[in-house]
């Protein structure tokens, strides 16, 4: 069969199949038997496999034929998908430049070259090509699982089922933004309405909801698009530059923005940020701001990163926009930690393109400051993803101040401002003194408990925590886990909105998380000032949770043995350190860890492993590094799995001086702590 005789039966195929799928998915009532229906789609598969460059994204291969599952599978990302830090000022881009050389132990006059691009309002997406041909793709999640959504991605246009070109490595998983731009946006809207459908808010949330549909034939009639701006996993490197793997990427058959430039130094990056502001409303499509990258690729490994967001990149957002309403109420939650937040209830207004119609206050103070109270008009703002706040009075209403309470509103208990561990001062912040025995600690905890970065139960959120806490029948985390024993009386299944299968999956999911990562169990936890960060610091330094807790549990005095072996962790400051301290000090937080260790096993972390030399060795910095700052080389020890201490004790395996060493050095000597110059360590650890 010649190429062109292939491209006109294909075409006829596709109708044929795409009508069979219809009538079978949509109207109950198959024109074709199951056996004529399988030999077209072999038929089809056979000549695709022939001429492949045929295969069009609405090709039934790419979509349709994969029955609706019900639920995405997970995908773990081989290289985790991470943030950006923001910049919102000219002087944060000057700092992050700054902070760039400074890391590198560069002078402050070499040039750094930066790639700037716009950074896309959407959702990113990763795709992975083997040998050239697309085999999966998924969403972000929470940077380390994301939802299999292969199917949905295979049938945007922008998405190359396989790679144009040569000299793709192997493996190629290729990040991007899916968009919807703003023709197509209003065009899906007024088709939404016609159809008697809601209408979506802004593209970011068409997108989105186009791209998590159950049926990807929904999503192929969605006008997604996606711009590729970054990679993950790689078999061999792409390019030396930021800039260079982009216009591969380009090469390859992906669309690329081509506002994307090269600068070399920051004033250079904000003349192009002015630009970039002015041409915004007319590029067709929603950006929140700007992206920097440094350009060297060797210099972004170098620069590494910071939990979440990479040192090398950061993203110059655009200023908040504004509006102004009625404040006709101000309401008081109580969060997980207790925190007593005031927050604005607003007459609802269209900030951005997004209904406003809750702003926060942040605390009592900010209220003094501001002297807002219920009839007042004022004005408020929206940056991008950040909560909307009160800025000022446009009006003043003359009513009487607002009383902030006492006491806590929810459960009646007394409401104090705590002493900041570091600085001594008060606090501004007011909290409920209760703990997990005020309803609204206890179900923000229940609610940190099972969301994505600690627990992660599906079908388990905000609704079912409140109804499951409301009706009794889950006052503290364990009790999710003997549900399904107690089912017998409960009768989930009976339940309005539940039925068999929500309620088996239900019991499922949680049963799946018996096993569970030291790290997510502590974060899951909701311990102030315990992060996921901060979580997997101490789960990789105690590695064993039994460990962690006899550790704790003994901290007495400030000066225990526990104590100092708690703040030498680098990366926990006395603030972390107090408040584990504090929680574990609270019998009912002992007890609530107890019932949940009686339904779950934690795993413990993965001690460092490696070749490295120094893998889970304990090192500490001292004296003035000559080659690297001192921020590298903490960093650097961190990757090869070692432990960094801030202070010289009996368990330091290396102590690295530099000159000017002083205390450190003398305490080492005397501990008989082995020392390193920064060649020595240099060679040690190559
Ligand atoms: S780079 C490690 N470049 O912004 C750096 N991100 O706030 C990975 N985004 O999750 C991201 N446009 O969804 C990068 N040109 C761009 C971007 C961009 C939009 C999104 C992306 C990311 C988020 C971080």
């Amino acid at each position: 069969m010649t190429e062109v005789e292939a491209k006109q039966r294909l075409k006829l195929l596709y109708m044929e199949i795409r009508a069979a799928d219809d009538q079978y998915y949509n109207a109950d009532a198959p024109v074709l038997s199951d056996a004529e229906y399988d030999a077209l789609r072999q038929e089809m598969l056979a000549l695709e496999a022939e001429f492949p460059h045929l295969v069009t994204a609405n090709s039934p291969s790419q979509s349709v034929g994969v029955k609706p599952s019900g639920k995405f599978g997970k995908i773990t990302h081989a290289v985790p998908m991470l943030s950006l830090d923001n910049a919102f000022t000219d002087d944060d881009v000057t700092d992050f430049v700054a902070r760039v050389k400074r890391f590198l132990n560069l002078p402050d006059d070499t040039v750094i070259e930066f790639t700037s691009e716009p950074k896309i309002d959407g959702l990113s997406a990763a795709l992975r090509y083997e040998n050239g041909v697309l085999v999966s793709g998924a969403t972000r999640g929470d940077g380390q699982v994301g939802e299999d959504v292969t199917a949905n991605l295979r049938t945007l246009e922008t998405v190359p089922k396989t790679l144009k070109g040569t000299g793709w490595p192997d493996v190629l998983e290729v990040r991007g933004e899916v968009y919807i731009d703003h023709l197509d946006f209003e065009t899906m809207n007024q088709a939404q309405q016609a159809a008697g459908k809601d209408v979506y808010k802004n593209p970011r949330n068409a997108a989105a909801g186009s791209l998590r549909q159950i049926d990807p034939s929904i999503t192929a009639k969605r006008p997604l698009k996606l711009f590729a701006y970054a990679w993950g996993e790689l078999s061999a490197p792409i390019s030396e530059t930021q800039f260079g793997a982009i216009e591969r990427l380009a090469e390859w058959g992906f669309s690329t923005n081509p506002e994307t430039r090269l600068h070399s130094n920051a004033a250079d990056i904000i003349q192009h940020y002015t630009e970039i502001s002015e041409k915004r409303a007319n590029l067709g499509y929603d950006i929140d701001g700007v992206v920097y990258k440094v350009n060297d690729l060797e210099l972004q490994e170098r620069l590494g990163f910071v939990s979440r967001a990479p040192r090398w990149a950061i993203a110059h957002k655009f200023p908040a926009e504004k509006a102004i309403t009625l404040l006709k109420d101000i309401e008081i939650q109580v969060g997980r930690t207790g925190a007593l937040t005031p927050v604005a209830k607003l007459d609802p207004i269209t900030v951005g393109g997004v209904v406003v119609s809750n702003a926060t206050l942040h605390n009592e103070d900010e209220i003094n400051r501001l002297g807002v109270k219920p009839g007042d008009r004022v004005e408020i703002q929206r940056a991008g993803d950040v909560i909307p706040q009160v800025l000022r009075i446009v009006e003043d209403s003359g009513n009487a101040p607002f009383d902030f309470p006492t006491h806590c509103p929810v459960c009646g208990a007394e409401a104090r401002n705590d002493v900041d561990e570091k600085t001594g001062r008060i606090d501004v912040v007011k909290r409920c003194t209760n703990g997990v025995r005020c309803p609204a600690q206890a179900t923000e905890s229940l609610i940190h408990f099972v969301s994505r970065r600690a627990f992660d139960i599906d079908g388990m959120g905000t609704k079912q925590i409140e109804g499951f806490y409301d009706k009794g029948l889950v006052l503290e985390p364990a009790d999710i886990f003997t549900l399904e024993s107690r089912n017998e009386s409960i009768g989930l299944e009976r339940w309005e909105g539940w039925g068999e299968t929500s309620a088996r999956n239900l019991f499922d999911a949680i049963n799946a998380r018996r096993n569970i990562e030291f790290h997510r169990f502590l974060y899951g936890l909701g311990i102030r000032h315990i992060g996921q960060g901060n979580a997997n610091l101490l789960a990789r330094h105690y590695l064993s949770w039994d460990k962690f807790f006899d550790a704790v549990i003994s901290i007495g005095e400030a000066d225990s043995f526990a104590w100092t072996e708690l703040m030498s962790i680098d990366g926990v400051g006395p603030g972390q350190a107090g408040s584990v301290r504090d929680y574990f000090a609270d019998p009912a937080n002992r007890q609530l860890v107890q019932n949940l260790l009686a339904q779950v096993n934690v795993i413990d972390a993965e001690a460092p492993s490696g070749d490295s030399p120094v893998a889970g060795k304990t090192v500490v910095f001292t004296g003035k590094l000559e080659k690297f700052s001192r921020d590298e080389a903490k960093a650097k020890a961190q990757s090869l799995g070692a432990k960094v201490s801030g202070s010289v004790s009996g368990k330091t395996d290396y102590l690295i001086a530099g000159p000017g060493a002083g205390s450190k050095l003398k305490k080492a000597e005397s501990l008989g702590v082995k020392v390193l110059s920064e060649d020595e360590w240099l060679a040690f650890i190559d």
